[in-house]
């Protein structure tokens, strides 16, 4: 078992210490003008590491110029100005924020035809490996272990693709979606292989309501079920909570 877990009293304390950690990611390529490679993920969880990241751009000016960001997931069908879309989520919260190039941002495209997806997702996938893959892969997880839209069920070395959204991550977003019926089914997301691929995880978790998915994904069997478990088998993934997520590890 390779996860490492790291626990802090807070998560804006958390928050504040992974995006001091990018942010040297960040220069330590600028210095050497390279690209930096950032998988990013959407929900509650990244938010505080957001305004961190962005608080850093305009009080210490850390540039994101060489930037290049992939994002895991976002709803299908799903138009990109709408309220719930993590297009727009995204760059409210980060891209409009920082001066990272608008050419330099990735989001799963929730506009496509149907038979149009399954191509898409390999450009996606082949875009991510011509630039040597992801350098750091930034997750929340979802109460049932879910990474990405990865649900219960995906395989290890699943794909990017369209997926069906379990009843329980539905019920989960239904609020911003006012009401069940309105919530997508399904959504496009970064496969488990992509993620696993990647050569440094940062998952985040926060609050109790996020402890026995923790316990399970770091101390249980290593199953499909759980995707996040997965990640016991990365080299280089860390588990970053706070107390109240950790309370039962
Ligand atoms: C959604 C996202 C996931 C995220 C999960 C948890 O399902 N697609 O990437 O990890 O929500 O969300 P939160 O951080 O709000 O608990």
């Amino acid at each position: 078992e390779n996860v490492n877990t790291v626990v802090f009293e807070n998560s804006t304390a958390a928050s504040k210490a992974i995006a001091l950690e990018i942010a040297a990611l960040i220069k330590d390529k600028q210095s050497k003008n390279q690209n930096c490679v950032l998988g990013l993920a959407t929900g509650s969880s990244p938010k505080g590491l957001y305004a961190e990241l962005v608080k850093l751009h305009k009080e210490e000016g850390l540039s994101f110029k060489n930037v290049i960001a992939f994002n895991l997931d976002e709803y299908y069908p799903m138009e990109p100005d709408s309220i719930n879309s993590y297009v727009r989520f995204m760059k409210e919260l980060l891209f409009d924020q920082v001066d990272i190039l608008p050419e330099n941002y990735n989001i799963p495209d929730g506009t496509l035809a149907k038979d149009a997806i399954s191509d898409y997702c390999n450009q996606y996938e082949a875009k991510i490996e011509a630039l040597g893959g992801i350098d750091l892969q930034i997750l929340g997880i979802g109460g049932n272990g879910h990474i990405g839209f990865n649900e219960s069920g995906s395989l290890q070395n699943s794909k990017t693709r369209l997926v069906a959204l379990d009843h329980i991550t539905r019920v989960a977003a239904a609020g911003d979606f006012s009401g069940l019926s309105n919530t997508p089914r399904t959504a496009i997301t970064l496969g488990v292989k992509k993620i696993m691929e990647a050569k440094k995880v940062i998952l985040m978790a926060w609050g109790e309501g996020k402890s026995n998915i923790i316990k399970t994904s770091v101390e249980g069997t290593v199953t499909s079920q759980v995707p996040a478990s997965f990640l016991q088998q990365h080299d280089n993934a860390t588990f970053v909570l706070d107390q109240a997520s950790a309370s039962k590890l």
